[in-house]
């Protein structure tokens, strides 16, 4: 395998989050601000964010809107993170705040944080919850924190979060 930088080859997507770790002031900015900094089409900008802090009311809305099997795992990450997107053309928005979260989630990896994203859960609920304007649309929840011990986590997703990770080949995806 070609060399990735370590940022890169260091990320992944645990379930096993650290109950006792809170995310800080200061990394949480950083988050944000890795995201902020993405490129998108235009420059129109077109994400928006929510952070919720564990057991503060936002975390509490958003948690909700997870699914039950998701919330066992989702409960113990330091902070989530709702990615809306806004504008007229949805596609080329959500296209663009998928690259906000990629730059937030190589950020968490340069502050020793880990992120596993959530795209299956109550849209429509959350944003009755968050109270949003129809034109923002959440699309992900972003659980991010340190990582916790998998010995942890129900048996089922114990056997999932040890196991190997795995990519199609590289030839596979070449179209040419
Ligand atoms: C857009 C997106 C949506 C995802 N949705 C979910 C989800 O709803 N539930 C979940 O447990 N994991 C979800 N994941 C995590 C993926 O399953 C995970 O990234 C994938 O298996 C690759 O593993 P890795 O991130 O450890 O390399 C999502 C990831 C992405 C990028």
């Amino acid at each position: 395998m070609a060399d990735l930088t370590p940022l890169l080859a260091f990320r992944w997507s645990p379930r096993s989050f650290d109950p006792n770790a809170e995310l800080a002031a200061d990394e949480a900015s950083s988050l944000l601000e890795a995201a902020r900094w993405a490129p998108s089409a235009g420059n129109a900008q077109p994400w928006r964010f929510a952070l919720g802090h564990r057991q503060d009311e936002s975390w509490k809305r958003i948690l909700v809107s997870l699914p039950a099997d998701d919330q066992r795992w989702a409960r113990h990450a330091s902070a989530l993170v709702v990615g809306a997107h806004t504008g007229g053309d949805p596609e080329p928005a959500a296209y663009d705040l998928g690259q906000a979260i990629a730059h937030l989630t190589v950020q968490a990896t340069a502050l020793g944080l880990h992120v596993r994203q959530l795209t299956r859960f109550d849209r429509a609920g959350l944003a009755v919850e968050l109270d949003l304007p129809p034109e923002v649309r959440p699309l992900v929840v972003a659980a991010v924190g340190r990582l916790g011990d998998p010995s942890a986590l129900p048996e089922e997703l114990r056997r999932r979060e040890t196991g190997l990770r795995h990519r199609r080949p590289l030839a596979t995806l070449l179209l040419r």
